[in-house]
């Protein structure tokens, strides 16, 4: 590439990134997470008994709690990318879902804008749960008696994919890992984490990842591009397989645009990135480096940064015990 583009490049690259960061300053860079949100509890009762019903899978092997395992309090499978009916394999890993009612979209490319939109797709994904048709899946559920009274009670009877979706949706909000030692210390208690982690924070906020992971999640309020300042196609491996958002809309700018992930999990839910391929947060955040900030750090300020990561894990949520 023509070395006087690829420095005005450069330079527009770095000029947006600044603006994020004051962007992110103005507002307080994070935030923490409200210890609850109002959820209906009966709708949300329902969505449990749902999320992990595998009568809404072709052969009634898989539930959503087959990939978003709530043991552990992860939300995720801890595999590289899930595995569906038939064994079959997709091609992204699957994030937590604990949490991801604070994303302003859903999926790696954000093409579901809210949580009951995204608890439409699994069901019918040919390679996740399989089912040929919302009817279907209905079907399965309708002759239990449990299913019958409480859509009798909460949906004036109504057993729809849309309430199903919407009781599963409502459910996933009370997952949220509250209290973490860092918003611990965001609420003013200063010895909830230790120096090395508050330098850990400030390296974060110094070198730029702030501008990207941000908000009470740490992420999940923007899209961005993966490979800023690098290109992440010469990264060896498979991580530049993947368009992201631009199979969802089509421009040439949205190429390896992703949503940028919730960090509150990232020490819990490895592997790493829409494809699982990365091992190790320390890994991961070495790539971060490279190719969204175009630097090079030294190794003790790389360790401070995982270690101020492990201070954004919550409480488990209620749901998920
Ligand atoms: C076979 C494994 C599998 C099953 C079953 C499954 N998921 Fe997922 N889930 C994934 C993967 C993989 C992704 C990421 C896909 C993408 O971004 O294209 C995902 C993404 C999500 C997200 C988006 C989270 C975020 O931060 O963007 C939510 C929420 C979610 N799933 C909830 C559910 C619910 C609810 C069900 C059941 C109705 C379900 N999943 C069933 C694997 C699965
Ligand atoms: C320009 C925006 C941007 C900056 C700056 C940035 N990130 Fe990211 N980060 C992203 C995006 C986008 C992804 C998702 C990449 C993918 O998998 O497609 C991501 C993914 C991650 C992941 C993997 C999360 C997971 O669950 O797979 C970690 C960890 C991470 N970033 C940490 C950091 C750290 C630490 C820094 C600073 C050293 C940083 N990021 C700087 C945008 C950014």
């Amino acid at each position: 590439m023509d070395l006087k583009f690829r420095r005005s490049q450069l330079a527009m690259a770095g000029f947006c990134m600044f603006l994020l960061s004051v962007f992110a300053q103005a507002n307080g860079p994070i935030t923490p997470l409200p210890f609850s949100i109002d959820v209906n509890p009966r709708k949300a009762e329902l969505g449990e008994k749902l999320f992990f019903e595998t009568r809404l899978s072709k052969d009634g092997t898989i539930s959503c709690a087959s990939c978003h395992n709530l043991e552990w309090g992860s939300g995720t499978d801890l595999k590289p990318v899930s595995v569906g009916v038939d064994g079959q394999r997709g091609e992204r890993n699957a994030p937590t879902v604990i949490n991801s009612v604070f994303n302003f979209t859903q999926f790696w490319d954000g093409r579901a804008e809210t949580l009951i939109e995204q608890a439409l797709e699994p069901v019918v994904n040919p390679i996740e749960m399989g089912m040929e048709s919302w009817d279907d899946a209905i079907d399965n559920i309708k002759k239990d008696d449990f299913y019958k009274s409480s859509f009798d009670i909460v949906y004036g009877g109504k057993m729809t994919a849309e309430n199903v979706a919407d009781a599963i949706a409502e459910f996933q909000k009370t997952l949220i890992s509250t209290n973490s030692p860092f918003d611990q210390f965001l609420r003013g208690n200063s010895r909830a984490i230790t120096e090395n982690q508050k330098r850990g924070y400030q390296l974060f906020q110094a070198y730029g990842c702030v501008a990207c992971h941000q908000g009470q999640n740490v992420g999940g309020n923007m899209f961005q591009k993966f490979g800023v300042l690098k290109d992440i196609s010469l990264q060896a491996g498979t991580l530049g397989r993947d368009l992201g958002r631009f199979n969802v809309t089509g421009n040439q700018w949205d190429k390896r645009v992703f949503k940028v992930p919730s960090l509150r999990l990232a020490v819990k839910t490895p592997p790493y990135f829409h494809d699982g391929s990365v091992a190790t947060i320390d890994e991961a955040v070495d790539i971060m480096i490279q190719f969204q900030l175009g630097r090079e750090v030294p190794e003790a300020d790389k360790s401070a940064i995982v270690d101020f990561l492990s201070t954004l894990v919550g409480e488990i949520p209620e749901g998920a015990l």
